[in-house]
């Protein structure tokens, strides 16, 4: 009999036709609706693999239903939605997709800067809306990306590609982590600093951290009034890190000029969340990864990972390391 694999959402068919090779498929129905949680629990008693989603909540609760629950493919390089000591615990392998999205989503990153900068999206809005009736001097004029600073909070593969990309506007970069980094260094120039001096020095704050529990609402009012009165703050990783009150409150009181998001704290972000209502806020759906050849290589990565684990060898991007002496 063929392992069953619960995919907790709606997938394009060339890759449910790549897993029905290998397995029996049983796949919630929608793209864009999560598996409530009730169905998700009843799933996962007879499935020896889940396919999922960063919006699905990976727990104990979860983990102590599935008795043949081998492995979760996890469609995304964060892996925050996963308590992984309750994984390894019930000897369960937990695979993300890092690598295939890197370029991809720093390039994100780097047009939501440019975005928020250059205020794009104002901009578009205001041609559609019929408000251009002449070329003024000083309309809709941002602020300049080139030859600034920029200071980018977590450099790790996605930062690194970030600076790569701001070398190429001649930004100097600077940049805080846990540790250094001296591929970044020496090849981009980028310089290490505390967390203090990126704060005052950067013109663009990056923040490209995981979600852990160091990294959690580490962005308060006081960062914010840190920063420079000109300053740009994008984030590009997980909306928890900010604390979205703070974020609104340096922003009406011009303590930064503006934010380019693509997480929050709450996703979807309700739209009459007072964030939305600022028009020095650029605001996207949590688009990072979002094109049509990575999010295809990211499935297929979790694909790979599953092929791993039913044919006993170790999946190439398992975040549990210690799952395998626990394995069953
Ligand atoms: C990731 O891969 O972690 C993204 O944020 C989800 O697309």
């Amino acid at each position: 009999m063929k392992p069953l694999v619960y995919v907790t959402r709606k997938l394009p068919e060339e890759i449910i036709v790549r897993l029905q090779e290998n397995y029996e498929i049983d796949m919630w129905s929608k793209a864009e609706v999560q598996v409530p949680r009730e169905i998700l629990l009843e799933k996962v008693k007879k499935a020896d693999a889940l396919l999922t989603v960063i919006s699905d909540r990976l727990d104990e609760e979860l983990f102590s239903k599935g008795e043949n629950l081998k492995v979760v493919a996890n469609m995304a390089v964060g892996y925050d939605n996963v308590d992984l000591d309750a994984a390894s615990k019930y000897g369960i392998a937990i695979c993300n997709t890092p690598d295939v999205l890197t370029d991809t989503t720093a390039d994100l990153a780097f047009a939501l800067l440019l975005a928020t900068a250059r205020r794009m999206v104002e901009a578009a809005e205001f041609v559609k809306n019929g408000e251009w009736k002449s070329w003024s001097p000083m309309l809709l004029a941002g602020t300049d990306v080139h030859h600034k600073t920029i200071g980018i909070v977590g450099m790790g593969k996605i930062g690194t590609v970030v600076a790569k990309r701001a070398a190429g506007f001649d930004m100097e970069i600077i940049y805080h982590n846990r540790r250094r980094h001296e591929v970044a260094e020496e090849m981009l120039g980028a310089r290490y600093c505390s967390m203090d001096e990126l704060l005052e020095e950067a013109d663009f704050v990056v923040c490209l951290a995981p979600l852990t529990e160091e990294t959690k609402g580490m962005f308060q009012r006081e960062q914010f009034q840190k920063m420079k009165k000109d300053a740009i703050f994008i984030n590009a990783s997980r909306g928890p890190i900010v604390n979205e009150e703070a974020l609104y409150d340096a922003l009406q009181a011009g303590e930064i000029a503006a934010a380019g998001l693509d997480v929050f704290n709450e996703e979807p972000i309700g739209a009459n969340h007072p964030l939305l209502a600022l028009t020095n806020v650029v605001a996207l759906p949590h688009i990072g990864s979002a094109t049509k050849e990575t999010r295809i290589a990211m499935m297929e990565t979790c694909c790979d990972n599953l092929d791993a684990i039913f044919a006993d060898r170790t999946p190439r991007t398992l975040v549990n390391k210690d799952f395998l002496s626990s394995r069953h």
